[in-house]
């Protein structure tokens, strides 16, 4: 699939699981693009490989690994559970797919997830009982934690003496009862075999950039789960959006030519946290079950609902998104009547105390409501019942589905560049 070269961004527009993975992997396919980059999040993130029969899942290593001449980097925003990527590149090794280390670089910097920070992670989310974020349970809040409290471990200290590594333990909480004999005596072991491939990777993707080599940046999550933009507190605890792509991987701002959005069709969350479009009836149903709606890091089910334009022109505002992919299009196909969210409606106490409704349209201020509060007011479509598998033009789709995609590309401002409807590697078309 063609990138026309340069850099591009792709971020999820939504509550993550936007299928990012497999788009990563269709523009790693362009022979300009030399390297795929990885910015934030860590093992929260899940991405699934095929190969025949048998199933790879990413975590932490980028979707671009099947091609063994581009180069998948973790950036340093990113924060790596050491034993869980050796697992993730032992499973790759295995497999013929990481053939030459230097397929694989991986940034000093990044964080590292300790036990003890999974750990942490499981006693937060116990102690907040109902109001619990749902978290993955991989650590991955108070790795972040711990780096913005100056006290973390990083990719470089892997590298240290013992004794080096002991006083570097010092500043965590859980200092008092750690195993430090073991927790260091593990982690020497993990940079002795993570060592050829850690690097200062900022300087490697500044040196591509250089030489105009078309970069991928692959989002994690979704726009709705940024820490500073997404339904806070119920977010993960990372920038997910486009501008993390550049203090994620250690560029400028200039570099970043393109940003393509990704967005299901419909709307899925896992976890916690207010999602204004959720069905709770047989429609939900029928998208969990026929889109496979799972979560692929924890086997959640994931709440599922209709497409929220006022959310989507809010993650084109905050992502700086040119251009919009659309995934899982096929997954509509046998709904009679299709819902989209055009606007909400809130209850608001104005001055002299009395309540009265006020209508929230895509293009207002974000602070104007509470997402919690809110009731969606929906457009309503025709459905088709075409299966949409085999197409690959957007002219041969069904009349209703062309609309539908219509609506959404008029409502959001941004060309729809991208359609997949399949599950499979090639079931998609460009535009
Ligand atoms: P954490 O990132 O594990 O701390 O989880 C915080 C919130 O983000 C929870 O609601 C998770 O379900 C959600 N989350 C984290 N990673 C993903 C992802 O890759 N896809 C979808 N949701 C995610």
């Amino acid at each position: 699939m063609s990138n026309e070269s340069g850099t591009v961004v792709v971020a999820g527009m939504q509550y993550g699981d936007e299928a990012k993975g497999r788009l990563v992997h269709a523009l790693a396919d362009d022979p300009n693009v030399s390297m795929i980059v990885r910015f934030q999040g860590g093992a929260n993130a899940g991405h699934t490989i095929f190969m025949g029969e048998k199933k790879i899942v990413l975590h932490l290593v980028p979707s671009g690994i099947p091609y063994p001449d581009k180069i998948c980097v973790i950036g340093n925003g990113m924060v790596i559970d050491p034993e869980r990527l050796i697992n993730e590149i032992k499973d790759l090794q295995k497999n013929d797919l990481l053939i030459d280390k230097k397929q694989l670089r991986i940034s000093n910097l990044a964080h590292i997830t300790l036990p003890s920070h999974r750990e942490r992670d499981g006693k937060n989310e116990k102690a907040l009982g109902q109001k619990k974020i749902g978290t993955t349970g991989r650590g991955i809040g108070p790795t972040y934690e711990d780096k913005i409290g100056r006290r973390g471990l990083r990719m470089q200290d892997l590298l240290c003496d013992a004794k080096e590594l002991h006083s570097k333990l010092e500043g965590l909480p859980e200092y008092s009862w750690l195993n430090r004999k073991q927790t260091v005596s593990d982690l020497m072991e993990y940079g002795r075999i993570l060592k050829p491939f850690i690097c200062d990777t900022g300087h490697l993707i500044n040196l591509a950039i250089r030489q105009n080599k078309g970069i991928v940046f692959e989002g994690a999550q979704g726009a709705l789960l940024d820490i500073d933009h997404g339904t806070y507190p119920f977010v993960t605890s990372s920038n997910t959006t486009a501008g993390a792509a550049c203090t994620g991987s250690g560029i400028g701002p200039t570099a970043i030519k393109k940003v393509l959005g990704v967005c299901k069709a419909y709307t899925t969350r896992v976890g916690s946290g207010p999602f204004p479009t959720e069905l709770f009836d047989d429609t939900g149903l029928f998208l969990r079950e026929k889109g496979l709606e799972k979560g692929a890091t924890t086997g959640r089910d994931r709440r599922c609902g209709w497409l929220d334009l006022v959310a989507l022109k809010y993650a084109v505002r905050v992502n700086g998104v040119t251009k919009l992919a659309i995934t899982k299009l096929d997954v509509l196909s046998g709904l009679k009547k299709i819902q989209v969210c055009k606007s909400y409606k809130t209850l608001k106490q104005t001055n002299d105390g009395k309540h009265k409704f006020l209508q929230i349209r895509p293009d207002d201020p974000f602070t104007e409501f509470d997402t919690k509060k809110v009731t969606p007011h929906y457009q309503e479509f025709e459905g088709w019942t075409e299966n949409l598998r085999h197409i690959r033009k957007f002219e041969d789709l069904p009349k209703a589905a062309r609309e539908y995609l219509d609506y959404i590309e008029k409502h959001l401002e941004v060309p729809i560049t991208l359609v997949s409807v399949g599950p499979e590697q090639n079931e998609y078309f460009t535009r």
